[in-house]
């Protein structure tokens, strides 16, 4: 009976709100919604599609008839799973018998067959025979893989995140991601040749770019459900770079989503890109900040891009303007920031650190195991929880991040283990306010594989005039 006013109310609603393109959308998702011919509200004698004068093939949304206070199909598409067809639609549209209808429990309750409810990431539908049939894609936060990590001793712990629960695997890796390996040439790219002095190039044991410049490191952002890691993790070492070398001068804020809907050549927005790319963007078109073009997070997926509202051209010396005002209904300084080409660093640990020391936070590709989307707190190392489990649970996608320092947790064993603090952009809520801790010195998933810094484009012109912008534009 409960479930009968719930369905009524469910049914006022989509005729309350009326629109078609309501309905439409009500009628890609069906979870919970009770079949119209049961529960009590069956008319085995009326007659609609009849009425209607026939009945369309395949999936036809405007082939209705009126049905007691809402609508009923005729097309086929209702017959998949059952559930808004016209009472008369399978003596009618099929020549035969209406379905037996079956009944499942759930908690308690009487389900009917063709109704559905959500399992984690899997969609259960009651079946004919009266059994729940469940799709069995391995999930983004899987609760065997959370009491695993945390019954274990793998030196991290893990947590289930209510943003990315009902997700299956399969879109993490497609959503969250995206960055693109990058292409033999570029992976061949020469490293910088350092020369660490092993008496005066000392580096402590931990360090944090946080501690060392204070207000120039931006805090960890979050991508949402587009794979755009690739302009999220550029974006986020660029900025810090230009407020560190400027000293403070400039503490841009650089806008990711110019990245996403401008740098479009052989970049694919929200459903991946290649750093390489955007680096090239940074140095020849460069960005606006965040707060000029500030980032939407897709409401769809797979997300829409956006059209490009933001170009500049060139003022000479290299340097750009921007030639469109900031996309947003305050008025904020549009400034083009740019950098100078990225170079690449060796994989030894030491010299990553005494780059990250000397100039600021790096960007690193890295592989991102089932098991990261998990990770709460402590040194993350992939492991080996999902190893018994069949091989849909093992996937791996490229990501993207800035290393920002570095530490070393002791023992009292004697042993001690090695670390360095990134910042992902999963939100503030995810990992350590937004950052994670990852073993290093072992190249753990690929981490040390490729890493990039880069200069910001100074002059000491901009170094003045941007003190002064702020006072003179609000004048
Ligand atoms: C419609 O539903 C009936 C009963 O569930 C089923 O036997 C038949 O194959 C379905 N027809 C189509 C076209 O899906
Ligand atoms: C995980 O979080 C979701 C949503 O917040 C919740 O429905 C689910 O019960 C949680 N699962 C576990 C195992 O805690």
């Amino acid at each position: 009976m409960n479930l009968f006013l719930l369905t009524m109310a469910t049914l006022l609603l989509v005729v309350g709100e009326g629109t078609a393109e309501r309905i439409l959308s009500r009628r890609t998702k069906r979870e919970l919604a009770t079949p119209l011919h049961v529960g009590g509200i069956r008319d085995p004698y009326g007659s609609y599609c009849q009425r209607r004068g026939g009945c369309c093939p395949g999936r036809d949304d405007l082939c209705t008839v009126p049905y007691l206070d809402t609508i009923c199909y005729c097309d086929l598409f209702c017959n998949r799973t059952v559930s808004d067809c016209c009472p008369d639609f399978w003596s009618q549209c099929l020549g035969v018998e209406p379905p037996f209808i079956g009944t499942c429990e759930r908690n308690g309750n009487k389900f009917f067959t063709g109704q559905t409810y959500k399992e984690n990431c899997n969609l259960c539908t009651c079946g004919v025979t009266g059994r729940w049939e469940c799709e069995q894609h391995a999930c983004l936060m899987e609760p065997d893989i959370i009491h695993a990590v945390n019954r274990g001793n793998y030196g991290w712990k893990a947590a289930n995140y209510s943003q990315l629960y009902g997700m299956t695997l399969d879109e993490g890796i497609r959503y969250r991601l995206g960055t693109q390996r990058p292409s033999r040439t570029i992976m061949n790219m020469n490293e910088i040749q350092m020369n660490m002095d092993p008496l005066t190039d000392r580096l402590p044991l931990y360090f944090n770019s946080l501690e060392k410049w204070p207000g120039k490191i931006h805090e960890p952002l979050d991508q949402g459900n587009c794979a755009a890691s690739w302009a999220f993790s550029t974006a986020s070492v660029a900025s810090d770079r230009i407020s560190i070398q400027s000293m403070g001068h400039m503490t841009p804020q650089l806008s990711p989503q110019n990245l996403i809907s401008c740098d479009t050549r052989n970049q694919g927005g929200c459903a991946g890109g290649r750093i390489d790319g955007a680096w090239w963007y940074l140095r020849r078109r460069g960005v606006v900040t965040e707060d000029c073009y500030p980032y939407v997070q897709p409401q769809q997926t797979p997300a829409e891009i956006g059209r490009c509202m933001m170009q500049s051209r060139s003022v000479g010396r290299g340097k750009r303007q921007a030639t469109q005002r900031c996309p947003n209904t305050h008025n904020y300084h549009n400034d083009i920031y740019q950098s100078t080409p990225p170079y690449r660093l060796s994989s030894n640990d030491k010299e990553i650190m005494k780059e990250i020391m000397d100039n600021g936070p790096v960007q690193a590709i890295m592989e991102v195991h089932e098991d990261f989307f998990v990770y709460k707190s402590g040194i993350y190392k992939h492991t080996d929880v999902s190893f018994t489990k069949p091989s849909q649970y093992r996937k791996h996608g490229t990501h993207s991040v800035r290393i920002t320092g570095w530490g070393e947790e002791r023992h009292y064993d004697g042993t001690s283990k090695k670390y360095w603090i990134a910042a992902n952009s999963w939100g503030k809520n995810w990992g350590e306010n937004g950052y994670f801790r990852i073993a290093r010195g072992d190249n753990e998933c690929e981490i040390e594989t490729f890493v990039i810094g880069v200069w910001g484009r100074i002059t000491m012109e901009d170094m003045k005039n941007h003190h002064h912008h702020h006072r003179r534009r609000h004048i």
